[in-house]
């Protein structure tokens, strides 16, 4: 499917005039002139963390030099040496435009426990993408969230099955392998696909979720996104406002995400809308998905902010879960020796519970794999980010200003001898022990929510909690 031009209704049209207007060196200055004042609004309106030792470059413009212009490559290893320093202590590490306080440990339960209004995840989160400007999506509006936490864990064990046909089908399609052969793919792009498939199989149903244009849109936009939040990061909050109309001109491409996102999803919409019109809340084959849950709550009518949010869960969705897949196959194929234990258990499961959502609970050495690819590649080298809203003090006494980023050094705590055996060894059945010496060991499951392993977060944002 492609989109057609120009007929998104809000779409800014700009001719030769405005362009070389706009490009005159008045206007570089002035951007220029914004850039300064944003920057020391931004130094000034900072919070006072003196109190909180510092680990790398001491200032936030020195980190620029540190962290080769806007790649932030060096933190890895900043936030590991201020985790051997500081032990139980709190230390903060500089980014480009502010500073992120790195907790302990023993400081998980306080920020898990606390509330999104005194420590938020919502704004830590909009710090990262100004989700406002690069998707179109308010912040404080989260009416997807219970449907994600509730409606689709009650509902997996009836998506299972559609969930594995689309599995199977996209690995048929992609890897199109025949007989014995071996051919090389690239792992990344493989997942990547899959996982989209399997994820909007959910989130959207057939057939869109095999079309490879809606796809590969939901693909390449983390990317997208990320860069443009990396500029709109350099003007401090209360500034966006006024620079939106350049930001959504200049830096982000939210109209033309947005419109090409509805170019696929809009023909979805409205024929179910039809349906809703003419036969209620219940007819023929009512798809069963994300999208269907989100219009019958009838939280939001507008076919633009719809379209947005469907784009927003394939954000959050699609590279987590190929990253985690990817990483878990590069492992296998750097240890093949585990492969047979893998395919036997597998075997062995499936021929007593078939193709089913128990099945998968009780593959405990698949379970154990994947769990320790997290814990020993992980997504982020940090967890649980968090924006302070109000002061806060921790049960330890440490005082977290309003205002400051908060994190843990995730990475680091997932290797570390404390709390893992050889913490720099893959160890694929590590979990899998684990749960053989425990009754039934389920804390070991790699769903299980757990302050030794963050890969899904912790407390209220965990969407399965
Ligand atoms: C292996 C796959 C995944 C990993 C490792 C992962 C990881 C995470 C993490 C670390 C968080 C932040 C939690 C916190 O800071 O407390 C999060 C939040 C979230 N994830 Fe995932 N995720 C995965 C798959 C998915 C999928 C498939 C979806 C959508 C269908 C999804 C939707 C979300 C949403 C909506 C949030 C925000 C929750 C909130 O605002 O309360 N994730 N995820």
């Amino acid at each position: 499917m492609t989109a057609p031009r120009g007929c998104w209704p809000n779409q800014l049209l700009v001719n030769a005039h405005l362009m070389d207007f706009l490009l005159t060196p008045y206007l570089v200055a002035g951007i220029c002139a914004a850039l300064v004042v944003a920057c020391s609004f931004k130094l000034l309106r900072r919070p006072n963390l003196d109190h909180i030792p510092v680990v790398g470059p001491s200032s936030l413009l020195a980190s620029y030099w540190f962290t080769k212009g806007l790649e932030v490559d060096h933190t890895e290893r900043f936030v590991q040496e201020g985790y051997d320093k500081y032990k139980s202590r709190a230390f903060r590490v500089a980014s480009l435009t502010h500073w992120v306080v790195y907790l302990h440990r023993s400081h998980l339960q306080d920020v898990a426990m606390t509330p999104e209004d005194h420590l938020s995840f919502n704004h830590a989160a909009d710090n990262a993408f100004r989700t406002e400007y690069t998707f179109g999506l308010n912040i404080n509006d989260d009416y997807h969230l219970p449907l994600i936490r509730l409606t689709l864990s009650r509902n997996l064990s009836v998506l299972y099955a559609d969930l594995r046909d689309e599995i199977v089908a996209a690995c048929n399609e992609y890897l199109d392998l025949k007989h014995n052969e071996w051919k090389t793919i690239s792992a990344v792009q493989a997942t990547l696909k899959i996982a989209s498939r399997a994820s909007n199989r959910i989130l959207v149903g057939l057939p869109l979720c095999r079309d490879s244009d809606w796809l590969d849109m939901n693909i390449n936009l983390p990317r997208a996104v990320v860069d443009e939040a990396r500029i709109l990061r350099l003007f401090p909050s209360f500034m966006v406002p006024s620079v939106s109309a350049v930001a959504l001109l200049f830096v982000t491409n939210l109209s033309e995400r947005t419109r090409l996102g509805f170019v696929f999803l809009g023909p979805v919409i409205k024929e179910r809308l039809q349906h809703m019109e003419a036969e209620g809340t219940d007819w023929d084959n009512k798809p069963n998905d994300f999208l269907q849950w989100c219009m019958d709550s009838k939280e939001e009518t507008s076919l633009t902010s719809l379209t947005r949010r469907i784009i927003a869960i394939n954000f959050a969705g699609i590279h987590t879960t190929s990253n985690t897949f990817s990483e878990a196959l590069l492992n296998l194929a750097e240890n093949p020796q585990y492969a047979q234990a893998l395919r036997e258990e597998v075997e062995a499961v499936v021929s007593n519970y078939g193709w089913t959502k128990e099945a998968l609970s009780k593959m405990r050495k698949v379970d154990s794999f994947l769990k320790e690819t997290q814990r020993f590649e992980g997504l982020s080298v940090l967890g649980l980010s968090r924006k302070a809203m109000s002061d806060i003090t921790l049960a330890d006494g440490t005082f977290i200003p309003q205002g400051t980023f908060l994190a843990f050094p995730a990475h680091a705590m997932h290797h570390d001898d404390a709390v893992y055996e050889n913490p720099n060894m893959f160890k694929p059945f590590r979990f899998a022990d684990m749960r053989n010496k425990e009754f039934e060991g389920s804390r070991h499951q790699m769903v299980a929510i757990t302050p030794d392993l963050l890969s899904f977060g912790l407390g209220r944002h965990t969407w399965w909690a």
